[in-house]
C-alpha cells in the first residue's frame, strides 16, 4: 500500500508507465471500463474544486468503480474538530481509495500516515499538487513527445501556485530542461523549490517581463494569482492582474509554443486566446482524467 504526496513519490519508469497506461486508454477505454469493479474512491475534499475532484470520480466511474466524498469541510465532521487523522482511518473502513484536498500544507500525507488504504494529495495548501502535475506531463507528452531539451515558462502566482511548484520539480528531473520564471517580485518561486535546482545545476533565470522571454520558450505555463493564500486582499487587487495574455504578446511566440494553464482561470487568459491551435488548457482537463485512472489502477494495483 502506498500513496502520493508528492511527484517525486513516482519515479521517472513510473511516470512512463503512467502515461503509457493513460495514452492508451485515451485509445481503448473499453478495455478499461471493469478493472474497478467493486472498488470505491473517496473524494475529500476540504476546499473547493472542480477539475481535481470530478475528474478523480469520473476516472473511478470509467474504471467500473464508484465513488463516494464530501466537496467541503463544512459537510464533514471537520466542522465538528475532527482531526484529519482520525477522518482517514475513518474513511479507510469506507473506501479502497482516497484523494483528498486540503488547504494546510501536509495535511494530505498526515492522511498517509493514518490511513490503511491509499491517500492521493489533491492539493494541499499552496505546497503540491501532484496529480495536476501528471496531466501536465501527459500534456506536454501529447503536444512534445518528449520531457527533455525544453525551455519551460511559469507566469503568474509562481509563490503560491502549487501546480507550478510541482511541475518545476518534476521537469527538473529531465535533461537539458531551462526555466523561465516571470512573476512580480512579491510572487516569486519559493526558496525551497529553488534551492534544489541550484543544486543540480539547472538553469532557471527570474524575470518580471513576459513579452521580452516569450520568444524563447516551449510552454508557457500561466497561472492564476491566489487570492484564497493571500493575507491581504489589497495586495491580491494590487498583483492580480500582473500578466494578461493578450494576443499581441503572443506575435513574437514560437508557432509550436504550447499555452497551458491548470485552471480555474480569472483575467490572465483572455478567452479570445482559445482559439488559438497553442492552447492546450483544455486538453490538460481532459488528459487530467486519463491519467488519473492510471495513477488509479496503478495504487489499486489493477490491470486491464
Ligand atoms: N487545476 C485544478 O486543481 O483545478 P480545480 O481547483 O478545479 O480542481
Amino acid at each position: 500500500m502506498r500513496s502520493i504526496i508528492s511527484i517525486t513519490d513516482l519515479t521517472l519508469e513510473e511516470i512512463e508507465h503512467l502515461i503509457a497506461v493513460a495514452r492508451d486508454i485515451i485509445v481503448h477505454p473499453e478495455r478499461y471500463s471493469a478493472v474497478c469493479r467493486g472498488k470505491k474512491l473517496a473524494t475529500l475534499f476540504f476546499e473547493p474544486s472542480t477539475r481535481t475532484r470530478l475528474s478523480f470520480e469520473a476516472a473511478m466511474q470509467e474504471l467500473g468503480g464508484t465513488v463516494l466524498g464530501f466537496s467541503e469541510a463544512q459537510s464533514s465532521s471537520a466542522a465538528k474538530g475532527e482531526s484529519v487523522a482520525d477522518t482517514a482511518r475513518t474513511v479507510s473502513c469506507y473506501a479502497d481509495i482516497i484523494a483528498m484536498r486540503h488547504p494546510k500544507e501536509g495535511a494530505p500525507m498526515v492522511a498517509a500516515q493514518h490511513a490503511t488504504v491509499p491517500v492521493i494529495n489533491g492539493g494541499d495548501g499552496g505546497h503540491n499538487h501532484p496529480t495536476q502535475t501528471l496531466a501536465d506531463l501527459l500534456t506536454i507528452h501529447m503536444e512534445k513527445g518528449r520531457f527533455d531539451n525544453l525551455t519551460v515558462g511559469f507566469c503568474g502566482d509562481l509563490k503560491f501556485g502549487r501546480t507550478v511548484h510541482s511541475l518545476i520539480t518534476a521537469m527538473a528531473r529531465y535533461p537539458g530542461v531551462r526555466f523561465v520564471l516571470i512573476s512580480p517580485e512579491e510572487l516569486k518561486v519559493p526558496s525551497y523549490v529553488k534551492i534544489p535546482l541550484k543544486a543540480n545545476n539547472i538553469t532557471y533565470i527570474q524575470t518580471t517581463e513576459l513579452r521580452e522571454v516569450i520568444p524563447e520558450l516551449d510552454i508557457l505555463y500561466m497561472t492564476r494569482v491566489q487570492r484564497e493564500r493571500f493575507f491581504n486582499e489589497a495586495d491580491y487587487v494590487r498583483l492580480k492582474d500582473s500578466y494578461i495574455l493578450t494576443p499581441d504578446k503572443l506575435t513574437n511566440a514560437r508557432d509550436d509554443l504550447s499555452i497551458m494553464h491548470p485552471l480555474p482561470r480569472v483575467n490572465e487568459i483572455p478567452v479570445a486566446i482559445d482559439r488559438d491551435p497553442r492552447a492546450c488548457y483544455f486538453k490538460q482537463v481532459l488528459y487530467g482524467k486519463y491519467i488519473r485512472m492510471a495513477l488509479i489502477m496503478m495504487l489499486l494495483e489493477v490491470t486491464k
